[in-house]
């Protein structure tokens, strides 16, 4: 029986971090969790409820004292095998992918309250190990102790075209140029706001795949994966 770790993937927007952890932990059958898919819920919720207003701002005060009121999980859905994100019972995998709550999610990310939450939550998912997952400040916020993490850039153009590529195939109407505003701008966002910004952990691996593709990507994330195991088992 191999030893259960936590791998922390963290990077830029449309990077492709999702792509990798569920080959990952499809391959190790381990749970993938999404943290990007859990803001994303949120920041719905807040687009439904009014707390963000016509001019973009965010009403922090209202969001907060609603908190309470907000369940978000994640089920396996089998037949088409993989995880879905629910927002208080409902279903909105589809939702959350779309530009209108792209276009807020960052701020909703910055709410301290928010992260506090999703944090903690996050943190208890991953308590008995055999967890990848994935998001800006896992490796150094929500698992600083994870046995392997990783740190995924690529050049922002060819994520954007990714991204566009992506949205079209799940029929959502949008422009590259568009989707490349958007990745730039959540780019300086993640990096620059006040609360746990997006950072690279020190004893983060880098990969840059701008050049590389998703197989040599998997089997790099592979090699140390099993490197690592091998190694817990020989001192265990
Ligand atoms: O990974 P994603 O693009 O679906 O994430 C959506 C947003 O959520 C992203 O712009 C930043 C935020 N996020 C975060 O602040 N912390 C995380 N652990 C994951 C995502």
């Amino acid at each position: 029986m191999k030893q259960k770790i936590n791998i922390a993937i963290d990077g830029y927007s449309s990077c492709g971090k999702s792509t990798i952890a569920k080959a990952v932990a499809k391959e190790l059958n381990y749970v993938y969790i999404d943290t990007g898919a859990m803001y994303r819920a949120m920041a719905l919720y807040a687009l439904q409820h009014g707390f963000i207003h016509a001019n973009g701002t965010v009403d922090t005060a209202g969001l907060e004292k609603a908190l309470d009121l907000v369940l978000i999980n994640f089920k396996y859905n089998f037949d088409l095998g993989f995880i879905e994100t629910f927002l208080n019972g409902q279903n909105v995998e589809k939702e959350i992918r779309s530009l209108q709550v792209s276009n807020h999610v960052s701020k909703i990310s910055d709410v301290k309250a928010v992260r506090v939450k999703l944090v903690k939550l996050q943190k208890r998912m991953a308590e008995s190990g055999g967890v990848v997952m994935d998001g800006r400040d896992i490796g150094t916020v929500v698992l600083p102790n994870a046995e392997l993490k990783f740190f995924m850039t690529a050049d922002s153009k060819v994520r954007a075209q990714r991204r566009y590529e992506e949205l079209k195939s799940m029929g959502v109407e949008t422009t590259l140029e568009e989707v490349l505003n958007n990745v730039n701008s959540r780019d300086e966002y993640d990096t620059t706001r006040a609360n746990d910004p997006l950072k690279r952990a020190d004893d983060a691996v880098v990969i840059d795949n701008t050049h590389l593709t998703i197989e040599e990507q998997f089997q790099f994330v592979m090699s140390q994966v099993m490197k690592k195991i091998g190694s817990l088992e020989h001192i265990s």
